[in-house]
């Protein structure tokens, strides 16, 4: 089965991180010298997705322009012979279709969804959340789609969160099948912990099915007012089935500004000359008093 097409929701306004987020896109903000959204298009693209959606907002128009070609700078390298320069800038993924929809209201991640119906015909798509970056050998989408060709059922990514954080993810109630792959018998988005089925949370992966669309416009709002993809989902899942899948990969949230941190420590703990450095400065910095 294939998946060509992703959708990824970015229309959020990032107030966690104001005020750098005034103007600028929190999906924008660097993990060292890369953008936290190529990381995330970069696991699309290796994945086999072709064409990307944006569910955008004002004020994100960098994204798209990020990913465009820019004439200026190219020509402005070449005459300056910075062939470095140049390589950095060729490590932007090019090879895909990108497509935009305004997402006008901030109106919930179900409602962020439901503006790719008309870009959607195929049986499956995938969909990230760009604040879940995975760090993974191979790459997390890739493992879902393994999970899909064999059961042809809708999958969701999942992972084990501390018990004290299961008020920020939809929750799942698991069903084991075999090693990493479950059966969804019931869901919640953000439980308070005594409601909370297991502390399996959902991620930011998910293979829906184009009949999702149906659902979501079924779906009344839930937690915070806003339309919840989970509260679409519980329906779908009595209905169709859902698994949900724990995979191998290592997830930093960059939507807060601690994890923010971490998972630049965690990206340059990945890189040899980069940890190296780190681990003797790190020291030094823990010393400093002013
Ligand atoms: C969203 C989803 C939630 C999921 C989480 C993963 O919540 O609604 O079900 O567990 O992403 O990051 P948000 O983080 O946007 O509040």
């Amino acid at each position: 089965m294939k998946i060509k097409k992703a959708v990824i929701p970015v229309a959020g306004l990032g107030t966690r991180f104001l005020p750098y987020t005034k103007v600028i896109p929190k999906e924008m903000l660097p993990i060292w010298d890369i953008p936290a959204i190529q990381f995330i298009v970069e696991e699309a693209l290796d994945s086999g997705i072709e064409s990307i959606l944006f569910v955008t907002s004002k004020e994100k128009y960098s994204i798209e322009d990020y990913f465009d070609r820019n004439f200026y700078l190219e020509y402005f390298l070449n005459k300056n012979r910075y062939i470095e320069k140049i390589k950095d800038l060729n490590k932007i993924p090019q090879n895909f279709k990108i497509y935009s929809v305004r997402q006008k209201e901030a109106r919930g991640l179900g409602d962020a969804i439901l503006h790719a119906e008309d870009f959607i015909a195929e049986d499956y798509f995938a969909v990230f959340l760009p604040d879940d970056l995975i760090f993974s050998k191979k790459p997390v989408m890739k493992q879902m789609k393994e999970v899909l060709e064999i059961y042809n059922k809708p999958v969701l990514g999942v992972e084990r969160v501390p018990w004290k954080m299961v008020d920020a993810y939809g929750i799942i109630k698991p069903r084991i099948i075999k090693n990493r792959i479950f059966e969804i018998l019931d869901m919640v988005e953000k439980p308070q912990i005594d409601k909370a089925f297991s502390n399996l949370g959902v991620v930011g992966r998910y293979v829906l099915p184009k009949n999702i669309f149906n659902y979501i416009k079924q779906t009344k709002p839930g937690v915070k007012g806003e339309i919840q993809i989970t509260d679409s989902l519980k329906v779908l899942l009595k209905e169709q089935g859902i698994l949900a899948y724990e995979f191998e990969g290592i997830r930093c949230d960059t939507g807060n500004k601690y994890d923010y941190l971490l998972a630049i420590l965690t990206y340059a703990s990945m890189h040899k000359e980069l940890k190296k450095k780190l681990k003797k400065d790190i020291k030094n910095i823990f010393k400093i008093r002013l």
